[in-house]
């Protein structure tokens, strides 16, 4: 089992050429990156200290551990299909567990294809379209509803479960509603929390010093890996493993410290502040957009003086969720020819579970017949390897992360991978990577516009739009 690697060459100037790379020596003992590494390490060291990096417990907290799957064993057998219900940090994380996980198709397989595990959807958006054609269709006798919400509070989480608490009141009663229902909350606070009590509702707890975004390795993640048979014992083995490898105090053998080092100079020195993450791997997809809003949430902050004025608004890259080879058709032609402004973080699956050859048959057609006799698998891994190699070519950086086999174990160290980078590049960019306030302010105008009690009705400056529209 190898474990996940991270390929860095492509950032360095011996292959992109002078100035266009970082060099090498300020990786090592008393160069500057590695200095700048020991400052961010024990920035995430006095954080963990004081107890506000929960995320980094998770991997051995055998109590909530057993709790998830306690509860999993019990209501997974009952129902025929789990809808979690929950957004951003509250969704993406499982979402990513099961689209890497789960057969592609797990919601089409009949009940015993799925080892009578339920099918899984996620109502995430608040958007009237989704949640209706979801909600029309589920059997609402046969399904749990997983509410998820770390504040408790959240306006499109909330608001779907009303729509769904009401219409399982009308069809089973409120004591058969109640059967339906588990909330993943806040141990103590919370609207959530509160009606878990009053009701008697079913929760699990997120503990207090978890965040949304960091959140992927509690009860948020586990419960719906679990109840549709995902090993959760090997995604945590995977991340407890890799945490123990994000700890070295040696930049060049820390393979967070390295991806948070080389990231943050790429945008800050280099001139690359757009960060492209581009797995090669359909199951990943979800996993790029969980990374897109770890990255983002976490990094984009006012800051703290250096390059974040008022008029440059603040600091922090600007992530954007990619998928190979699809996006060779589509973003390709600006990542090879486009301003030097991106680096492509790649990722590679060395082996897949069916390598799928394709056949030697078109052996008259040129454009045929080259592809007969390999695989899919050599296919999509011989396009990143020459993707690479284009941008290398032509002085553009980009990193590599590989994983020889995409399995639970896999996963967690993923996770955590990006987990402890992103604390680290928070030390760096000298942001709090934990909290979100710029999403507050947008919070506020929607609770004072829907009229919520202690809120403001605000004037929205929209009065002359009518002038402004074609
Ligand atoms: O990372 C975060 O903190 C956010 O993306 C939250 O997860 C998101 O806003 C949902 O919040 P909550 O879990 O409180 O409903």
């Amino acid at each position: 089992m190898t474990p996940v690697t991270l390929r860095y060459g492509n950032l360095l100037e011996p292959r992109l050429g002078p100035g266009r790379g970082v060099d090498p020596g300020r990786l090592e003992e008393g160069g500057e990156l590695a200095q700048g590494f020991a400052g961010a390490m024990d920035v995430l060291q006095e954080r963990r200290k004081t107890g506000e990096l929960g995320f980094m417990d998770l991997p051995s907290d055998t109590t909530l551990i057993r709790q998830v799957q306690e509860v999993a064993d019990s209501f997974g057998q009952w129902f025929e299909t789990l809808v979690v219900v929950g957004i951003g940090g509250s969704s993406l994380g499982g979402r990513a567990v099961a689209e890497a996980l789960l057969d592609p198709h797990w919601n089409e397989r009949t009940d015993e294809e799925r080892d009578h595990f339920p099918q899984l959807y996620f109502l995430e958006n608040a958007d009237p379209d989704s949640t209706a054609a979801l909600l029309d269709r589920v059997d609402l006798r046969r399904t749990l509803f997983n509410v998820i919400s770390k504040s408790g509070g959240t306006a499109e989480t909330m608001a779907q479960y009303m729509i769904i608490e009401e219409r399982l009141r009308d069809e089973l009663g409120p004591d058969g509603a109640r059967g339906h229902l588990l909330f993943t909350t806040d141990p103590d606070a919370g609207a959530l929390r509160a009606l878990a009590r009053s009701r008697e509702i079913p929760a699990l707890p997120v503990p207090a010093n978890v965040g949304g975004r960091f959140s992927v390795l509690s009860p948020v993640g586990l419960l719906p890996a679990a109840v549709t048979g995902v090993d959760i014992e090997a995604l945590l083995a995977g991340a407890a493993e890799m945490q123990e490898r994000c700890l070295n105090p040696e930049l060049t053998r820390n393979p967070a410290g390295l991806l948070a080092g080389l990231l943050h100079t790429a945008d800050t020195e280099l001139g690359h502040p757009v960060h492209v993450f581009m797995p090669y791997a359909d199951r990943l997809r979800a996993l790029s957009l969980w990374f897109q809003q770890l990255w983002a949430e976490s990094l984009g902050k006012k800051g703290q003086g250096g390059d974040a004025t008022p008029e440059s608004g603040g600091v922090g890259p600007t992530p954007v969720a990619a998928l190979g080879a699809v996006d060779q058709h589509s973003l390709l032609q600006l990542l090879m020819e486009g301003p030097r402004d991106k680096v492509v973080l790649f990722l590679r699956v060395g082996r897949r579970s069916e390598p799928l050859p394709i056949p030697r048959t078109h052996s008259e057609e040129p454009a045929l017949a080259y592809l007969g006799g390999h695989t899919l698998e050599e296919l999509l891994d011989t396009e990143l390897r020459a993707t690479v190699e284009a941008l290398r070519r032509d002085g553009r950086p980009s990193l590599t992360l590989e994983v020889e086999t995409l399995d639970a174990r896999a996963l967690g160290e993923l996770f955590m991978l990006f987990q402890v980078a992103t604390v680290l590049a928070g030390g760096w960019y000298g942001v709090d990577p934990l909290d979100q306030p710029g999403v507050e302010l947008g919070k506020r105008l929607t609770s004072g516009l829907l009229g919520r009690e202690g809120y403001d009705r605000p004037e929205l400056d929209d009065a002359e739009d009518g002038n402004w529209t074609v």
